[in-house]
């Protein structure tokens, strides 16, 4: 869209009387925390408007700040974003989908590509282009698919191997392709590398990266969106000299064609409020696109804590709270010419001991907002509400604590954002939790997700900590590494409490959390002579083993749904060991694990009841195909981009040249052989495995269209204990197809 010049200095003009209260706010420093800007803006504004001061809240803010900023001449065309999208999507490989979704798809492809060669198409042809070939590829359905794991708990890293640094950000799909967009702070990088101490208020900025996936679990970085360096437009100066960037997400504007960042914003001199940037493509450079400090209907300026939320139609909303105590809920329109202003906001949800970390999702046709306690980035249990209309601004229930959320307050977080994935067999939401905790130390990792579905008439959050995800079918299933104690670091509360969360009380003994848990983690539980604590879970039937670390004495049993009782004798220590009791055969049902404490304390810590069968069974082992283990009867290239790591192996064209992984396997059993390839061919190059000298099986290796189109093929095989040749020989002339890597995942008992 081309903006005339008018509305540039009606934007100025509005902003003067934020500037002239500014003058008035000498108080505000960034040195604090940003999540207490919010309150004290508030406070201060309300001192000046009794003192007679104009608050920047007023009517005029409506319409004068519904200007966008004028468009710069590198961004007056959104064609580069259109032809991203149509060279991203020229790699699908038709056979990988069914015919009917695949026909409309290449249409809309051939119908983009036409537009991107058209120098004369108008930007409202690119915006279409773009919207169509967007709405075709989300229609695109994968003939196979397959399960991924998700393992938190950890320090995610990207396919390049890279520390993930998203947070506060949210999951949005365009196309067939789910793009994450979160903040890196500065705080992140300290807390990686050391992660047994705490880090206060380091949030300063570096950058918004975004990164992209087609099965939620596999993200490749794609480029830092935004950065310090970012200019703030009119407004002056970067994004460098914000004192707070957080809470964002993204929306795409189908009348512009363009994907536009509303995102939380404290700046020294402007205060609070919601900085748009908008971009040509998802992955593109972002620039500034226009700052609202307030939302018409919210008490205050700038907002509590915000995320977007985009419905079945694709119409977008800003769901935040309001920065003064975000007792109120609010859901705002994003103006849909062009996405760059948060219309008048609707309440939905009032609670004044306050929420925040505000996210929506919809399953079942009912909106669902979800919140956290105010107590900065603490975690707890789910605040959530529903619609009562299938509205989203319509009317809601009040808040109730979301089932499942109260054993481990949500498993150790607070709420982030929500992905909605309709799959072809069921409809899960991910809910993605925020472990931030000011970087500090409360668990490993900033991110845990998890999924939530429709119970009986209401929804649960299924706390793990490993799953597995099909995004094409939107099945989930605990994963074999799964450990099934909730809280099981002792980490969820946060504070000193005698009653510890997800540990019910047995006895009347002393009971409570102690500060200095194992391997320099933060607390850890503490039981006095004769009195403990249990935890009930669901299992299914199987060999488990229990392991825990402890100081002192006690007895630790687990009870299967039969009644029989395992029991691990703690003798005494003074430093932490490590115990474990292995060969725990539990029936499906209700086990119970329960901690009684010896002559002295027992202190206890990191508790885990994990399936037996492999440790990590379910999450794959990658082998490089250019990597030490792997032997490549050719060359190692990296001409044909979309490979890992850094390159893949070029096999000599000759029935002799064979691709070799040597594979360690923790144990004797079935494993899933994944090899990674690309046939640019127009015929298969088809070559026979063989695991240990034995040929297992032939695998076709079909033609992938091209050498840019990469994809899997997966043979199940036994392996023996320790390490295996997994070697693939070609059975033609031709040679194998170029090789990217192997993944080997083992299979649970
Ligand atoms: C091309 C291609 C190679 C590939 C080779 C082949 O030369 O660039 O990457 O390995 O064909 O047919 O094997
Ligand atoms: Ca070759």
């Amino acid at each position: 869209m081309f903006m005339s010049g008018g509305g540039d200095s009606a934007v100025s003009a509005v902003l003067l009387p934020v500037n002239s209260v500014r003058g008035k706010t000498m108080t505000f420093t960034v040195r604090r925390s940003p999540r207490r800007w919010g309150p004290l803006v508030a406070a201060t504004l309300f001192a000046l408007a009794s003192a007679g001061h104009a608050s920047p809240g007023s009517a005029a803010v409506d319409e004068t700040q519904a200007q966008p900023e004028l468009q710069t001449a590198a961004d007056v065309t959104n064609a580069d974003g259109l032809e991203t999208l149509v060279s991203d999507y020229e790699t699908r490989i038709p056979t990988e989908y069914t015919i009917d979704s695949w026909e409309p798809f290449a249409e809309a492809l051939t119908a983009a590509a036409d537009v991107v060669e058209d120098d004369s198409a108008s930007e409202s042809e690119v915006a279409d282009a773009k919207t169509e070939l967007q709405t075709a590829a989300e229609e695109l359905e994968v003939l196979q698919s397959t399960f991924a794991t998700i393992t938190n708990n950890t320090f995610w890293k990207d396919t390049a191997g890279n520390p993930i640094y998203s947070q506060g950000g949210g999951v949005f799909k365009f196309g067939d392709t789910y793009y994450w967009y979160g903040v890196h702070y500065r705080g992140a990088e300290s807390y990686l590398a050391n992660p047994t101490k705490k880090y206060d208020d380091q949030v300063s900025f570096v950058s918004i990266p975004v990164y992209s996936s087609q099965d939620l679990v596999n993200w490749k970085f794609e480029n830092d969106i935004a950065t310090t360096s970012t200019s703030l437009g009119r407004l002056g100066g970067t994004m460098g000299d914000a004192g707070w960037i957080g809470r964002l997400g993204v929306a795409y504007n189908e009348n512009t064609g363009k994907y536009v960042l509303p995102v939380q914003m404290w700046h020294p001199a402007h205060e609070g409020g919601v900085l748009f940037l908008q971009g040509n493509s998802p992955t593109g450079a972002f620039t500034f696109g226009n700052f609202q400090p307030q939302i018409v209907n919210s008490p205050t300026q700038a907002t509590g804590d915000q995320t977007v939320f985009t419905d079945e139609d694709g119409q977008d909303y800003l769901i935040f709270s309001n920065s003064e105590g975000r007792a109120r809920a609010f859901v705002s329109k994003l103006r849909s010419s062009d996405s760059l202003y948060a219309e008048p906001a609707v309440e939905i949800g009032r609670d004044s001991s306050g929420r925040e970390g505000n996210a929506m999702f919809k399953l079942d046709g009912k909106y669902y907002m979800c919140a956290s306690d105010l107590h900065g980035w603490n975690t707890s249990v789910n605040y959530c509400l529903d619609s009562t209309q299938d509205r989203i601004q319509g009317d809601y229930t009040d808040y109730y604590t979301m089932p499942g959320t109260q054993m481990d307050y949500s498993h150790v977080t607070q709420t982030g954002f929500f992905i909605t994935v309709e799959g072809t067999v069921q409809d899960t939401v991910i809910y993605a939790g925020d472990r931030w905790a000011d970087f500090a130390w409360n668990g490993i990792g900033y991110n845990q997700w998890v999924p939530i579905t429709k119970e009986g008439t209401g929804i649960r959050f299924h706390s793990m900590s490993q799953w597995q995800f099909n995004a094409t079918t939107g099945e989930f299933r605990v994963a074999p590494g799964n450990n099934y104690i909730l809280n099981p670091d002792i980490q969820a509360d946060r504070i000193i409490v005698s009653n510890v969360v997800g540990w019910t009380r047995t006895g009347s003994g002393g009971v409570t959390n102690v500060n200095g848990g194992a391997n320099g983690s933060r607390f850890a539980l503490q039981v006095s002579n004769g009195s403990g604590v249990r935890q009930q879970m669901q299992v299914p039937a199987g060999t488990y083993t229990l392991g825990l670390h402890t100081k002192g004495s006690g007895r630790v049993t687990v009870t299967g749904a039969d009644g029989t009782v395992h029991t691990l004798n703690v003798s005494s220590s003074s430093g932490w060991t490590k115990r474990e009791l292995t060969g725990i055969v539990l029936p499906a049902g209700t086990a119970t694990v329960t901690v009684t404490g010896g002559s002295g304390n027992l202190i206890a810590d990191q508790f885990s009841l994990v399936r037996q069968g492999g440790t990590d069974p379910g999450s794959a082992t990658r082998h490089e195909a250019e990597g030490s283990g792997a032997t490549c009867t050719g060359t190692i290239d990296a001409n044909h981009t979309g490979y890992s790591g850094s390159g893949f192996c070029n096999g000599a064209n000759a029935d002799n040249a064979y691709a070799e992984f040597t594979v360690q396997a923790s144990a004797a059993g079935t494993a899933s052989l994944s090899l990674r390839y690309a046939n640019g061919g127009t015929t298969g190059r088809p070559g026979d495995l063989i695991v240990n000298g034995s040929i297992v099986a032939t695998t076709a290796f079909a033609s992938t269209g091209s050498w840019t189109g990469w994809t899997t093929q997966s043979v199940t095989v036994q392996l023996r204990a320790g390490a295996n040749t997994v070697r693939w020989d070609p059975t033609t002339a031709d040679g194998l197809p170029n090789v990217d890597y192997l993944d080997v995942a083992q299979a649970a008992d």
